[in-house]
This record gives C-alpha cells, sequence and structure tokens, in this order.
C-alpha cells in the first residue's frame, strides 16, 4: 500500500472509531490500539505534507453532539490533550515548554488523567446554568439534567465566585460501581461495558435521568474555560479555589520541575493510580503558571502548555484451558474462559467473563486457544485478541450447554443470554444466597462465596429463611468450622436481622431493583408491607423509578413465591421497617432532621459512616450548603471544611459524632 492509501484507510478507521467512541460509546479496539493508528497517521501526514488536509480526523477532536440532546455552543471551545506512551517525548515536551519559558525552569503540576468523560459546566451569578459535554469541542450536548444527578456538583457558588465561570472536568463511573454495573447487566442478558468510560459515557447519554441516578456516575474538576474573575496566578491555586467553592476537584495532585522530577512524579503516580477510585489511564503535566500557559497558546487541537502521558495496558499471552458455564442469580449462563494463570497489571488471572455465546463466536475462541489477556484498566481481565496464527489443528470448538450445568434443566435463549428457568435450582439458589449476604446486601461478615458454597452442598440451605434457621448443632460437624467461627457466623447473622430495610430491599434480588432504588423505596414507602401493596402508579412517583421497574416490583411481591419468602423472613425476626421492629429508627432518633457533609479521612469507610447517620434519622449529601447542619471532618480536611467555616456550619471531629449519635462503645 503506498502513503496516499494507506493515509486513505487510516483516516476512515479513525473515523469509524471515533464514532464508535464518542457516539455510540461501543468502541472495538481498545484506547492503545486507536492511538497508534492515530499516531501512525499524524506521522504519514508529517512525513508527507502533500497529504495533509485540514479535515482529516488527526486535526479535529472527534465525536459529534447527538441528536436527542439540545446543543450547547462553549462559551471557551473546548480541547484535547497531546497524547505519548514515551518517556522521551515526554521529556521533550519539558524541554519545549523551558524553552518557550525563555530560561525560568518552569514548574509542572502532574496529577491523574482521569478515564471519564469531559464535561463542561457554566456558572453564571453563581448558579449552575447548564452542563455539556465535549461533542466536537466547539458544540456539544445539553445533559444538564443528567449532571444534575450526581452528587457533589454544586448547584451554586458563593458570591465571590466570578459572574461567568466555565468550570471543565470529568466524568466518572467508579470502578467498583463499574464492576457491580457489569455484573448486573450481565444478569439481565445485557451486553456489558467494555470499561469504566464507556459506562460512564453510555449513562450520561441516558434521556432518562432517572436511570443516570441510578447509575452511581461522579464528578473529578480540573479545569477553567470561560473565567470572567479576577485572574489567578497558578493551576494549584486554581484548583484550590475549585475546592474551596465546593467541587470535587483533582486529587493526588503533585508538582515538580525538571525532566527527571516530572518524569520520576509520573511513574510514582502510575504506581499509586491503582488505589484511585476511579479508573486512571495516565497522568497530565500541566505547566503551572497560568500568565505563561496563556503565553504558550495552542494549536488548533491542544494546548501546548499541557500533555497526558498514558500507562501503556498490560496485555499478557496465556492458554485457553477451558470455557466453562457460570449460572448466575437470575439463571443467566455466562461462559468464563478457565486461563493457564498469568500475571497482569499487578496480579494474577485465571479466569475471565466471556459475557456470552456471540461473543465468544464474534472472537472465533477455540479451546486450546493461545489467547491474548488485557486487564480493562486494573478492573476486569478480559480476553482481547486470539493467537490464530499459534493454531495447530488441536483446538476445539465450544458450544453452549442444552441443559443446565447445575440442574439438568432445559435452558432457553432470551436476548443473547442463555437461561435456566428451574426455580429450584441450586446454582441460581447459591448466588442469590450470596447476594443477599453480601457486603451490599444483608451484609453477613464471614458468609461468603465459599462458605455459602458449602452449606447448599451440606444441605442446610435450600433457601434465603434457611439462613436464619441455622443452629450452632448443624454447623459444628462441618469441616472447617470450629466452635469459634460458628459462634462468630451466628452473631453475624443475627446482626443482619436489624439491618435497615433498603439493605433487606437489596438483598430480595427484586429484578432491577439496586442500592439506589432500594433507598428511594425505603425512604418512600417505609415498610416492606406498604412497598408490597404498592400499586404501579404509586412505584411510578417515586423520581428514580421508571416502568421497567415498576412493574417489576410490583409482579415481584405477587408471586406466590415471594409471599412466602416474605413471610418467613418475617417470621425469622428481620427488620420489614415496622416502627416496633428491631433496628428500625426510632421517630426521636438523635439525628432527625440534620443534614451532613463527610470530608477528609475517616476511620471507617465513608458509606458506614453515611448509613450510621441515616439509621439515625439524618440526611448526608455530598457538598456543604446552607442547608448543611453538620460537618464531620476526618483528618486532611480541606475546602469542605473551609467552605463550612465560612458558612458557620458546626464542624465535628468523629469522636464528637459517636457521642452525639450515642455509638461511642457500640462502634455502630
Ligand atoms: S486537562 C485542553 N486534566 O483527557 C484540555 N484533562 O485526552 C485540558 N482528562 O480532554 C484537559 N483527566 O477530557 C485534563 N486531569 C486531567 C484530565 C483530563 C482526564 C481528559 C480530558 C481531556 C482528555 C484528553
Amino acid at each position: 500500500m503506498n502513503p496516499r492509501e494507506r493515509v486513505a484507510t487510516l483516516r476512515e478507521e479513525v473515523a469509524r472509531h471515533n464514532r464508535l467512541y464518542y457516539e455510540s460509546a461501543q468502541p472495538e479496539i481498545s484506547d492503545f490500539a486507536f492511538d497508534a493508528l492515530l499516531r501512525e497517521l499524524a506521522d504519514l501526514e508529517k512525513a508527507h505534507p502533500d497529504l495533509a488536509d485540514a479535515n482529516s480526523p488527526s486535526a479535529v477532536v472527534g465525536g459529534r453532539p447527538l441528536e436527542a440532546f439540545a446543543p450547547v455552543r462553549h462559551i471557551v471551545p473546548m480541547q484535547s490533550l497531546d497524547n505519548t506512551y514515551s518517556e522521551a517525548e515526554l521529556r521533550d515536551f519539558v524541554a519545549r515548554v523551558r524553552k518557550l519559558c525563555e530560561g525560568r525552569e518552569p514548574g509542572f503540576t502532574i496529577e491523574p488523567k482521569i478515564d471519564g468523560v469531559a464535561i463542561s459546566l457554566f456558572y453564571e451569578h453563581s448558579r449552575l446554568v447548564w452542563a455539556a459535554t465535549r461533542g466536537d469541542g466547539v458544540t456539544g450536548d445539553d445533559v444538564t439534567q443528567n449532571v444534575l444527578t450526581i452528587p457533589g456538583i454544586p448547584r451554586g457558588l458563593p458570591d465571590k465566585a466570578p459572574g461567568r465561570l466555565e468550570v471543565r472536568g470529568e466524568i466518572y463511573l467508579p470502578k467498583a460501581t463499574f464492576a457491580q454495573l457489569n455484573a448486573e447487566r450481565d444478569e439481565e442478558g445485557l451486553p456489558a461495558f467494555a470499561n469504566p468510560r464507556n459506562a460512564a459515557a453510555g449513562s450520561l447519554k441516558q434521556l432518562d435521568p432517572a436511570i443516570v441516578a441510578r447509575r452511581g456516575l461522579n464528578a473529578v474538576l480540573y479545569g477553567v474555560g470561560e473565567w470572567s474573575g479576577s485572574p489567578l496566578s497558578t493551576g494549584c491555586e486554581f484548583l484550590q479555589v475549585l475546592r474551596e467553592w465546593g467541587f470535587p476537584a483533582s486529587e493526588a495532585v503533585r508538582f515538580a520541575s525538571g525532566e527527571d522530577a516530572v518524569a520520576e512524579a509520573v511513574e510514582e503516580l502510575g504506581r499509586v493510580r491503582h488505589s484511585f477510585v476511579y479508573e486512571t489511564d495516565g497522568a497530565v503535566v500541566k505547566l503551572d503558571n497560568l500568565a505563561l500557559r496563556r503565553t504558550l497558546g495552542s494549536t488548533a487541537k491542544s494546548p501546548r502548555w499541557a500533555i497526558a502521558y498514558k500507562y501503556a495496558p498490560e496485555r499478557a499471552e496465556t492458554v485457553l484451558r477451558d470455557i466453562t458455564v457460570q449460572v448466575g442469580r437470575t439463571g443467566t449462563l455466562t461462559p468464563v474462559a478457565e486461563l493457564e494463570p498469568v500475571f497482569v497489571s499487578g496480579s494474577t488471572v485465571s479466569r475471565a467473563t466471556l459475557h456470552n455465546e456471540e461473543e465468544i463466536l464474534r472472537k472465533d475462541l477455540r479451546i486450546g486457544d493461545t489467547v491474548v489477556v488485557e486487564k480493562a484498566g486494573e478492573v476486569i481481565p478480559a480476553v482481547v485478541d486470539v493467537r490464530k496464527d499459534l493454531r495447530n489443528g488441536s483446538e476445539r470448538f465450544f458450544s453452549m450447554p442444552a441443559t443446565c450445568p447445575a440442574c439438568g434443566a432445559v435452558v432457553e435463549k432470551s436476548g443473547v443470554a442463555w437461561k435456566c428457568h428451574n426455580p429450584s435450582c441450586a446454582a441460581q439458589l447459591r448466588r442469590r444466597i450470596e447476594y443477599f449476604a453480601s457486603k451490599n446486601a444483608m451484609d453477613i461478615d464471614g458468609m461468603g462465596e465459599a462458605l455459602v458454597g458449602q452449606l447448599v452442598e451440606a444441605g442446610l440451605l435450600a433457601s434465603i429463611p434457611d439462613v436464619y434457621r441455622l443452629q450452632a448443632g448443624m454447623l459444628l460437624p462441618l469441616e472447617r468450622m470450629g466452635g469459634k467461627s460458628v459462634a462468630n457466623l451466628l452473631e453475624a447473622i443475627d446482626k443482619s436481622r436489624a439491618r435497615p430495610l433498603w439493605r433487606l430491599l437489596n438483598a430480595l434480588g427484586i429484578p432491577h431493583v439496586g442500592i439506589t432504588s432500594a433507598r428511594d423505596l425505603a425512604l418512600r414507602f417505609q415498610t416492606l408491607d406498604a412497598l408490597a401493596a404498592a400499586s404501579v402508579d404509586d412505584l411510578l412517583a417515586i423520581h428514580s423509578i421508571g416502568d421497567v421497574m415498576a412493574a417489576a416490583i410490583h409482579g415481584w411481591f405477587r408471586e406466590p413465591a415471594n409471599q412466602l419468602l416474605v413471610a418467613d423472613l418475617r417470621a425469622a425476626g428481620l427488620n420489614l421497617g415496622d416502627s416496633d421492629a428491631p433496628g428500625a429508627a426510632p421517630a426521636n432518633s438523635a439525628l432527625a432532621g440534620s443534614v451532613w457533609v463527610l470530608t477528609g479521612t475517616l476511620s471507617r469507610p465513608r458509606e458506614e459512616v453515611a448509613e450510621q447517620i441515616r439509621r439515625h434519622g439524618g440526611k448526608v449529601t455530598g457538598s456543604v450548603s446552607k442547608k448543611t447542619t453538620h460537618l464531620l471532618a476526618g483528618e486532611e480536611a480541606g475546602g469542605k471544611l473551609d467552605k463550612a467555616r465560612e458558612l458557620g456550619v458546626p464542624v465535628l471531629s468523629e469522636a464528637d459524632f459517636l457521642r452525639l449519635t450515642g455509638d461511642a462503645d457500640s462502634n455502630a
């Protein structure tokens, strides 16, 4: 292929992948592979100036606004960043900026490059006017209603904020939420999202804000477009100001000058980034001095004062030993790749979901193949490629079983998924009980996969209510069950009886109901009986509940088997929300009517503290406002603390808090 043909092919390919990425949020190739195509195109265009074209996808940012959202014109265009995977190019960047700074040694900030969806928030007279996606950089989609569902994005700013202000950042789906969302989609036979970025993009492009609200999106802000206030002097100062005004601003920001220190900071960030709640695919290095940034300006596409250093995803080759089939909580059969264990991105991978039969056919996977495994970020390992060139003829085709591998019932296809419809299938039962006992549901300490499997196999658990019928005498004869562990387990089970109603609602496994909707349902109906009696219209009156979920909930409570389940759980003494039930919030709760914001490092997970507040009748919100009644500040509290002081909101330590709730000794 001559350069002209290659350039034409590359332009077409890049444009196609751009559409898949930006418009349908369903990319076919990894960012790494895409960047390689784009890089090849740019290099060819550079080497053959006669082939240059202002409309080449190498010159535009990509992505056109969707039809369904109103277009918004950015006041200051949203640019992209130059990116590189090479340390040498990173060093060149630092040297280039130094040269442009005419001798002064410039300082740089190094911050995580969040793998999310770019967003611009426009505030006028301190009120949020619109939120828009990048689109083509000039015009984006108005996604204000969806962005308003994200806790932590301030609706209003302090009066001293500039009259006109565009704040830029990234909307992301936390890694843990992403894993959970995909597990749910898998169960429902929906295609999994390839990575958190796609899940965030897909969520933000939902036309129904109620669906967005349930997805659990979050945001980090790091940049500015229009700014009508008096100029600031550095990027660090800007981030500080964002924090003071209540924005979740970039954290883990490093500062360095000189090639060595910058490269070292980038490398160090690469080592710690796995512990961040969001997915990162690189580090953004930005010149800190804002006046110098203005002097340097930008090219048509990206600023000259910043560069993104991208961490290459780790890949490894291994052998696909077998494909097994897992039966989910709702009976969905999921094929799973059983791999020769291989070390990728910090851990050993021996299994990877293959999602569904079509995925296997599309990839033409055969048992015995050498496959390429990539950890899509650090989240889930995926089989991304097959080395067909290494086949020796001994590979075997895989086909989905005609019967459920767990119970032998005939399976049926629904959508892309095969399902087992036997309600007493042992595998489904196991998964349902595992889910019931899990962290986000009844949170029964110690009752994980292994134990549930053991108890089901021993015939001690044949239904969810059986969990509450377990007795020491039944458990002690089992393997690995000493007196101490039996006592701990029974205590954990007993404790779960008093869990708040939303946990039970999530635990029951009502189709489509997740944590957020379970919380909304508990808040609105207060008792399980009231919820069971609700009509479809009653349910639809809740903002976060749409047609599908309302019908599913209504139907669930009308199934005789489920009515029996509820009756059994009532008999077992679970908190069904009735006011005299154990664990229900007393009417005169310690924190009734209070509105809390949590900040800084607490000694326990935030969600745990938040739940404690809710249990005592309080509310928890993301940012400090006039409505905030208490700020609970842990160590290294920053902007929220300043803001609370400014507004005169009482600030409490964790010890003060425990005294207030009366939980000081129980550590509830
Ligand atoms: S600064 C002129 N900082 O990466 C653009 N961008 O590949 C200035 N991104 O368009 C962007 N984390 O959507 C900046 N800490 C960060 C970022 C970040 C993620 C995104 C952003 C940008 C894209 C470029």
